[in-house]
């Protein structure tokens, strides 16, 4: 169907082209721009080992972030969600910051600048500076050490599984209002948080805006991770038909929450093209936002949908 329509395309031009060379230039041109795939980028995932020390946990970072950019040619890096501090209510206000001014947002500014790239920086906990609440918070660095965009976790992870897992957010954390999207080389990314991976309509929302890739920084545990780690990033590439980063901490069975890991990046077929296991790794994948052109132009789900009979649409504030 493309090819035919291109063909036809080449003929009309031609016909038309025939008499100038000006004219045969502009078409030329016109026909290089509707047919030039875009490029992507190099994202790498640090799965990182998280303790009690918040000083070893920045330097921790640091030296992964300096190491997936010099040896492995990331031009993105991402972070886990909280990276600074043990997963926990009871940790929540001992570790949260003030965001720009706080220790690890300065670190992180710092190592972007210095290597040049664009820090999806994980999560931290987030003391505001003006109502001193709590948030989990995600940040977004540029390569000139920018804030470019920070995201609060909108859906706060309450849930209650007797004889699995108990866990609320809520007890201290109040969740964000607001969705957060960067422009980095060429690609549109919106960022959610862990539980965000849970409601389809944010992601949808992304797409709606545009966005080729999802990130999530998040932390599945024993229970949910084997059961909807992979299916839920992997159902979010599907209904969106875009790129899905999930970066999780590494797994530490001594922890009071112990997280799943399988840090993975999964193409818009829904496809997981890289993944870690459950320890301590960088897990390192081209993203090729041609892909995700191929993928919605040959399955058009997108303008396909029926907004005549339904329509997911964000609620004005
Ligand atoms: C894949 O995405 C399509 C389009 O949004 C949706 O209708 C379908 O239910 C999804 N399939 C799965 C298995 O999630
Ligand atoms: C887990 O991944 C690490 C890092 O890639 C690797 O060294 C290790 O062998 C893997 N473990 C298993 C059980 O596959």
């Amino acid at each position: 169907m493309e090819q035919i329509k291109t063909n036809k395309f080449k003929k009309a031009c031609n016909l038309l082209a025939d008499n100038s060379c000006l004219f045969r230039a502009i078409i030329a041109t016109i026909f290089q721009t509707i047919t030039m795939a875009r490029a992507g980028f190099r994202i790498a995932l640090l799965q990182l080992k998280v303790g009690a020390n918040k000083q070893q946990n920045i330097e921790n970072a640091l030296t992964k972030i300096r190491s997936a950019v010099t040896d492995k040619g990331a031009r993105i890096v991402a972070l886990p969600e909280c990276f600074n501090s043990p997963y926990g209510t009871q940790h929540f206000p001992a570790y949260a910051e003030e965001i720009p001014t706080g220790e690890t947002s300065r670190s992180l500014a710092a190592i972007a600048k210095e290597l040049g790239i664009y820090l999806i920086g994980g999560t931290i906990p987030e003391r505001c500076a003006t109502d001193s609440k709590l948030y989990n918070t995600c940040t977004v660095w540029s390569p000139e050490g920018a804030l470019m965009a920070t995201y609060r976790k909108i859906h706060l992870f309450d849930i209650n599984i007797p004889g699995g897992i108990t866990f609320r957010e809520s007890d201290v954390l109040t969740g964000g209002s607001d969705l957060a999207t960067v422009a980095i080389e060429g690609a549109k990314i919106g960022i959610g948080i862990c539980y965000d991976i849970r409601f389809d309509e944010l992601a949808r929302l992304y797409r709606n805006q545009g966005c080729d890739m999802l990130i999530y920084p998040g932390a599945f545990n024993m229970k949910t991770g084997p059961l909807h780690w992979e299916l839920l990033a992997r159902g979010r590439a599907n209904d969106t038909q875009s790129y899905v980063a999930t970066i999780s901490p590494a797994r530490d069975a001594s922890a009071g929450y112990v997280a799943w890991g399988h840090s993975m990046v999964v193409d818009p077929w829904a496809k997981v093209v890289a993944e870690a296991n459950e320890t301590e790794d960088t897990v390192v994948a081209d993203v090729n936002l041609a892909t995700v052109d191929e993928v919605r132009a040959q399955i058009p789900i997108f303008s396909q949908r029926r907004t005549d009979l339904y329509t997911t649409n964000a609620v004005e504030k």
